[in-house]
């Protein structure tokens, strides 16, 4: 009997497959080392570098523990087995195995939508197309093997052989994180609050950029800045002062957040915005886009700033199948940013992605892909299906709602016009608006309107048509000019309306943009009398 035959032994794998629903690829060694066996867990020997080649790729942390080890793979949808199920073998050498047994695969490929098979090392790649291809009608891909019997490949170079496997698991190739940043460098947008990116500038220009586009925003920023430079004079300032600075950008309790913030800031934070991500969080009207945009832009930290634009981009660059507004969509693609997020530039980083979401990645229409940084590596782009991205759920119809605006002036030396306060909830709380009824108007039932308001001494005009649309509603509005000659204080009381001139209206009433088509069309006469 030769020497090595007496210490062959028969033995039966151990360890049971690692692998759930949302597998995505099936990594298979050939047989676990006597480490491994020992550990009963994959890759348990210290020079087998599996988990530092993984982790490399997929710029994580190398996982340390069994139960770390197990939430990495999860994580990163990452299925783990071999291929043989029993051999004889003499201590870890692949090279002395003898009687094969394969493994049945199908016990994962029944559970899981596995795109891609990799073999660590020539040896399960050999047994696999021996064994098993046949069976699972899949072809492997070898990859070169991360056993320490292997040295010749250095860490560097195996990370960069196993860098394929990002492809089927959908995960951004880290080293895209700088090639935006290159991009960004010689494409950055200049930018108001750019040029002294303090946590207070940042702070305001973000929520103000929320649902509303740069170039509208530039105008509201500068004068905010004159009229509110700090957290303190933001802290104090009135309801309507605010409302006026902030009308016409719309969803106007943000303005009513960043003041109670800012009392907060005042109050808790000696008036300084923390450099904490979570402690931004806490602040009213702190989403966790605005938290990780203050974060990263103001403060340096390495937080993701994830907004529709980068949902946008990624979900192209990944070819993301799934629905773009559920939540575990959202999540594993913050967690794609935050895996290629240089952490010494993440607020350049955050930056370029708004840049490149809002130049190139354009959402309606075609992006231009030919000037895009991440052209070479976009799975929409290849597939010529980048307009397809993001998936989105079919839109539920706008409920529509038709009403008649009225612009009532009182012709009395210098015009003043009516205003009413929207109810303190619903649709635009407390702002002033136009008097106005639901329903579809002609200018005879204009005319009955005025009868139920009570004033006779008019001559009415009809202003045509306007629309304006909310997230969820449409308003179709008619207009109508009334000039009246008198009115009583009773009916203005009644009808808890105010009669404001020029001066007021321009300075002291937010009037929401809902109502621009009309706001110009007011006839503002001064001085008749003077
Ligand atoms: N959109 C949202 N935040 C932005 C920013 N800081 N710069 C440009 N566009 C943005």
């Amino acid at each position: 009997m030769k020497s090595d035959e007496k210490q062959r032994e028969m033995i039966l794998h151990p360890i049971p497959p690692l692998f759930d629903r949302e597998s995505r690829i099936l990594i298979l060694g050939s047989f676990p080392s006597v480490k491994s066996r020992e550990a009963a867990f994959f890759y348990g020997h210290p020079q087998n570098r599996f988990w530092k080649t993984l982790a490399g790729v997929l710029s994580e942390k190398v996982p340390e523990t069994i139960d770390e080890k197990k939430a990495f793979l999860h994580d990163n949808h990452i299925a783990v087995w071999d291929v043989i199920k029993s051999c004889e073998i003499i201590g870890s050498s692949d090279s002395s195995i003898r009687n094969v047994v394969p493994n049945d695969l199908s016990e994962i490929l029944n559970a899981a939508d596995i795109k891609a098979i990799f073999c660590n090392g020539a040896k399960s790649f050999g047994y696999y197309e021996k064994y098993l291809k046949k069976k699972t009608g899949k072809k492997a891909v070898k990859l070169p093997s991360t056993s320490p019997a292997n040295a010749a490949f250095s860490l560097e170079r195996l990370k960069n052989e196993w860098m394929i496997i990002c492809k089927p698991l959908k995960v951004a190739p880290p080293h895209l994180g700088n090639v935006l940043l290159g991009w960004y460098d010689y494409n950055a947008r200049i930018l108001p609050w750019r040029s002294e990116p303090t946590p207070y500038h940042v702070w305001i220009s973000e929520i103000m950029l929320q649902q509303t586009r740069v170039e509208a925003v530039k105008k509201y920023y500068e004068r905010w800045m004159e009229e509110l430079p700090n957290v303190k004079a933001l802290a104090e300032v009135s309801e309507e002062k605010l409302l006026k600075l902030w009308e016409g950008l719309g969803y106007y309790n943000r303005a009513r957040n960043l003041k109670e913030a800012a009392i907060t800031l005042m109050e808790k934070y000696d008036g300084e915005l923390p450099a904490d991500y979570n402690e931004l969080l806490s602040l009213k009207g702190i989403g966790e886009y605005t938290a990780g945009a203050i974060a990263s832009i103001a403060f340096g930290l390495p937080e993701p700033a994830v907004d529709g634009n980068v949902l946008r981009v990624f979900s192209r660059l990944l070819a993301e199948e799934g629905e773009i507004s559920k939540i575990p969509v959202k999540k594993a693609i913050a967690r794609e940013v935050r895996r290629i997020l240089p952490k010494d530039r993440a607020g350049d980083f955050n930056q370029a992605l708004m840049d490149l979401g809002a130049g190139i990645c354009l959402p309606n229409g075609s992006p231009h892909c030919e000037r895009c940084p991440w052209e070479a590596a976009c799975l929409a782009h290849k597939m010529e299906r980048e307009t397809e991205y993001p998936v989105k759920a079919p839109k539920k119809a706008r409920r529509k709602e038709q009403k008649a605006v009225f612009i009532l002036e009182l012709e009395n030396n210098n015009t003043k016009i009516i205003l009413h306060k929207r109810p303190d909830s619903g649709l635009l709380p407390d702002l002033w608006e136009f008097p106005n009824v639901e329903g579809i108007f002609t200018l005879q039932k204009a005319q009955e309107q005025m009868k139920e308001w009570k004033l006779t001494d008019y001559e009415i005009e009809a202003l045509g048509e306007g629309k304006h649309i909310f997230s969820h509603v449409e308003w179709q509005m008619t207009g109508y000019r009334v000039r009246l000659n008198a009115i009583a204080e009773d009916i203005i009381e009644r009808q808890e309306w105010k009669l404001v001139s020029r001066e007021e209206f321009e300075s002291g009433y937010a009037v929401p943009a809902a109502f621009d088509c009309y706001k110009k069309r007011i006839h503002w006469e001064e001085g008749k009398d003077s």
